[in-house]
C-alpha cells in the first residue's frame, strides 16, 4: 500500500523517478505523482490512475532537468483516489513538499489547530497536515525541521520530504512503515522497498524508526531522533534485478509459482547443520523456555495466516503443544490470555502489515515470547520480534502470494521438527526421517509443478464460467481448502468458500446442486476415507468433483469426474505439493478471465493500514 521513491545524483531525476514508480505498482495504489526542484520552486505533477496515466501527464509538460525528485503511489485511505489526494503535499507557501506512506492518527485534532491558524487544507488527506507542520516548524534547518514535524505525529509514517530553499537534498524518516536507501555511482536512491533499488544497487541501508537521512548526490548521512548523528552499514543483498523482473512469464505470479522449489530449498537447507540437527540463527528461546512453553497461538493475516492453519497441524502432532491460530485483526481486539509460557509466533511475508504488527507489540506488552517468520528482511515486524526466522523466498511481487506461502509452512515444518526434538518427542531415526524427508521436498515440489501444470491450465476452462466453486477437506486437507478457496476468489473474481468436509452437512451440501463443482483435497491419508465419504454426498446430489489425492489414492478415487494425483509425500508435508494445483488453478482461471493477475482490483501486497 503506497509506494514511496526518491533520487537525486548526476542525471534527470524524472525517468528514475517513473522506473523506481513502476516497480512499486505491485504494493497496490489508485493515484501517482511526482515532485522536483526546478529553477528554486518546487514542480508538482500528480494524477488519478495508473503511473502510465502520469507518464502522459509529465509528457505532456516541458522535459525536467532536475536531478533530484520524489514520487509516490496512492492507495487512498483518508479521501478519495483523485488528483487532489494524490501525493505529493504541498505546504501553503510552496517551501516544502511531502509524499507520505502510512496513517497519521492524530491528523484531525492537528488539522483543527493549523486551520485555526489559518492554514487553508486543500485535500481530505491525513498527510496534508505534514506539509503544513513542515511550513510552521521551519527553522532554517532542514533536518531538524522534520525532526520537530515528526515529533508531533502518531501513527504510521515513511516520509519523503523536498525543500526548494534545499535543492540539492532529500530528507526522509520513518515509523511503523518501511523505507531503504542504496548508493551508487549515479547517485542516491530512496524507495519503499527493495525491489525499485535493484536496478541500481545491492547495497542497501534499512533506516531504523525514528532514524532521518539526509540524502545528498554524494552520500547519505543519518541522524537519531534527537539529531546526533550515526553510523549506519549497508547490507549487501545477494540478489540481482531478475528478482524483481518478470524473466520471461507473462506474469509474476506464474514466475513466483514455479520458482518455490528454489524458495522452499532456500529456506530448508540453511537450517540443516552438518550432524543432521535443525538450527535457527536468531532462535533466542533457551532449551529450558521451550520445555516450559505450554501453548502457542499463531497471529496472521491472509494467506500468512493459512499457514498458521498448516502449521498447527503439524506443531501438534509432532511437538504435542496446543497450538491456536487467530486473525490478527481479531487477536489485538480480544483481550487474549498471554503469559511467559506462550509462544506468540507471527507470521507475515511483508512484515509491515499493520495488524499483525499491533499483535506483536501486544504479544510483546503482555510477556509472552514472541518469534516472527518474515520475508522482509529488517520490516517492523522482524526488528519488533523477539526471535526472528526468515523466510528466504525472494522478494515477491505478484499480490497473492505463492513462493512466501510455502516457504512460511516450510518454517513451520522445521519449528515443530525444532520443537518436538527439543521436548525428546522426535529422536533418532524418527528424527532424521523427517529431516530426511524435509530435504526431499524442493525435488518434489519440482516434480509436481512440472506434471500438473499443462492439467492445471486444462481444469482451469471448466471454472471461468463459474460464478460458485466450493473447496473441501479435512485436517491438513482443510488448511489448504482456505488458501486454495482464496487463490481462486481473490484473483479471478469467482466467489468461492472452502468448507470443512465433515461440516458440510450443517448447512453449505443445501448450496450443491447438479453441476456445482467441489474441489475434493484429500492429499492426508489419516482422513482419506472420511473424505471419500463426503465426496460421495456431494456427488449424490449432482455436484462435479475434481479431486486432489496422492497417487496412492488413485484406485479409490474412480468415481470422481476429474483428478489431479500428487508423488507420495511425508503426509505431515502434503500440503506443499496439494497447493501446488490450486495456485496454477486460480491463475490460470484468472488469466482466461482477463483478469488482472498480479494487481487484483482493491487489494495491496502490503497492507500497512488496519
Ligand atoms: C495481503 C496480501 C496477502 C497476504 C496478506 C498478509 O492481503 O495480498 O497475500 O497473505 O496481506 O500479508 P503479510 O505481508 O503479513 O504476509
Amino acid at each position: 500500500m503506497c509506494g514511496i521513491v526518491g533520487y537525486i545524483g548526476s542525471n534527470r531525476a524524472v525517468p528514475y523517478l517513473l522506473e523506481g514508480l513502476e516497480k512499486l505498482e505491485y504494493r497496490g495504489y489508485d493515484s501517482a505523482g511526482i515532485a522536483t526542484v526546478e529553477d528554486g520552486a518546487l514542480r508538482i505533477l500528480k494524477t488519478k490512475g495508473r503511473v502510465s496515466s502520469l507518464e502522459a501527464l509529465i509528457a505532456s509538460q516541458h522535459r525536467s532537468l532536475a536531478t533530484l525528485g520524489i514520487g509516490h503511489t496512492r492507495w487512498a485511505t483518508h479521501g478519495k483516489p483523485n488528483d487532489v489526494n494524490a501525493h505529493p503535499h504541498e505546504s501553503a507557501n510552496g517551501r516544502f513538499c511531502v509524499v507520505h506512506n502510512g496513517v497519521i492518527e492524530n491528523y484531525l485534532p492537528l488539522k483543527a489547530d493549523l486551520q485555526a491558524e489559518g492554514y487553508v487544507f486543500r485535500s481530505e488527506t491525513d498527510t496534508e497536515v505534514i506539509a503544513h507542520l513542515l511550513e510552521k516548524n521551519f527553522d532554517g534547518d532542514f533536518v531538524s525541521t522534520v525532526r520537530k514535524t515528526t515529533a508531533m505525529l502518531e501513527g504510521a509514517y515513511a516520509l519523503c520530504v523536498l525543500c526548494r530553499d534545499f535543492p540539492d537534498r532529500i530528507v526522509c524518516t520513518r515509523w511503523g512503515s518501511p523505507l531503504v536507501l542504496g548508493r551508487c555511482a549515479e547517485g542516491s536512491f530512496i524507495a519503499s522497498d527493495i525491489s525499485a533499488l535493484l536496478a541500481h544497487t545491492n547495497d542497501i541501508f534499512y533506516l531504523d524508526g525514528n532514524e532521518i537521512a539526509l540524502v545528498t548526490a554524494d552520500g547519505i548521512s543519518f541522524f537519531d531522533k534527537n539529531g546526533a548523528p550515526t553510523q549506519k552499514q549497508s547490507r549487501r543483498l545477494e540478489l540481482n534485478i531478475s528478482a524483481a523482473q518478470k524473466d520471461g512469464y507473462d506474469h509474476f505470479m506464474l514466475k513466483e509459482i514455479m520458482e518455490q522449489p528454489k524458495a522452499v530449498g532456500d529456506t530448508i537447507r540453511g537450517r540443516i547443520t552438518k550432524e543432521g540437527k535443525i538450527a535457527f540463527e536468531d532462535f533466542h528461546l533457551t532449551d529450558e523456555e521451550v520445555q516450559r512453553l505450554s501453548r502457542i497461538t499463531v497471529v496472521a493475516c491472509g494467506s500468512a495466516y493459512h499457514a498458521g492453519a498448516v502449521g498447527k497441524y503439524v506443531i501438534e502432532s509432532l511437538a504435542r503443544l496446543p497450538v491456536e491460530i487467530d486473525i490478527a485483526s481479531e487477536f489485538r481486539y480480544r483481550d487474549p490470555v498471554l503469559d511467559d509460557r506462550t509462544l506468540v509466533v507471527l507470521i507475515s511475508q511483508s512484515g509491515e502489515t499493520a495488524d499483525t504488527l499491533a499483535a506483536l507489540r501486544l504479544a510483546n506488552e503482555r510477556g509472552a515470547k514472541t518469534l516472527c517468520i518474515v520475508n522482509v528482511v529488517s520490516s517492523s515486524i522482524a526488528n519488533e520480534g523477539g526471535s526472528v526466522i526468515y523466510t528466504h523466498a525472494g522478494p515477491e511481487i505478484a499480490v497473492a502470494t505463492t513462493k512466501a506461502y510455502a516457504a512460511q509452512v516450510s518454517v513451520l515444518y522445521l519449528l515443530a521438527g525444532y520443537l518436538a526434538e527439543k521436548k525428546g518427542l522426535l529422536t533418532g531415526d524418527a528424527f532424521a526421517g523427517y529431516v530426511r524427508d524435509l530435504l526431499a521436498l524442493p525435488d518434489l515440489i519440482q516434480k509436481t509443478l512440472d506434471s500438473c501444470r499443462g492439467q492445471m491450465e486444462a481444469f482451469s476452462q471448466m471454472f471461468i464460467p463459474l460464478e460458485h466453486a466450493y473447496f473441501i477437506g479435512r485436517s491438513l486437507d482443510y488448511a489448504c481448502a482456505m488458501e486454495a478457496s482464496l487463490k481462486l476468489k481473490e484473483i479471478s473474481y469467482i466467489h468461492s468458500e472452502a468448507y470443512a468436509a465433515g461440516e458440510l452437512k450443517h448447512g453449505t451440501i443445501s448450496l450443491i446442486e447438479k453441476g456445482t463443482l467441489v474441489v475434493a483435497l484429500c492429499a492426508c491419508s489419516a482422513v482419506f476415507p472420511k473424505t471419500l465419504s463426503n465426496i460421495k454426498e456431494v456427488k449424490a446430489r449432482g455436484a462435479r468433483v475434481l479431486a486432489v489425492a496422492t497417487n496412492a489414492e488413485n484406485a479409490a478415487l474412480s468415481e470422481v469426474d476429474y483428478k489431479v494425483l500428487l508423488p507420495d509425500v511425508n503426509p505431515l508435508f502434503s500440503v506443499s505439493l496439494e497447493v501446488l494445483p490450486m495456485q496454477l488453478l486460480g491463475y490460470y482461471t484468472a488469466k482466461n478471465r482477463g483478469c488482472d493477475i498480479d494487481k487484483p482490483r482493491n487489494l495491496a501486497k502490503s497492507v500497512t493500514v488496519e
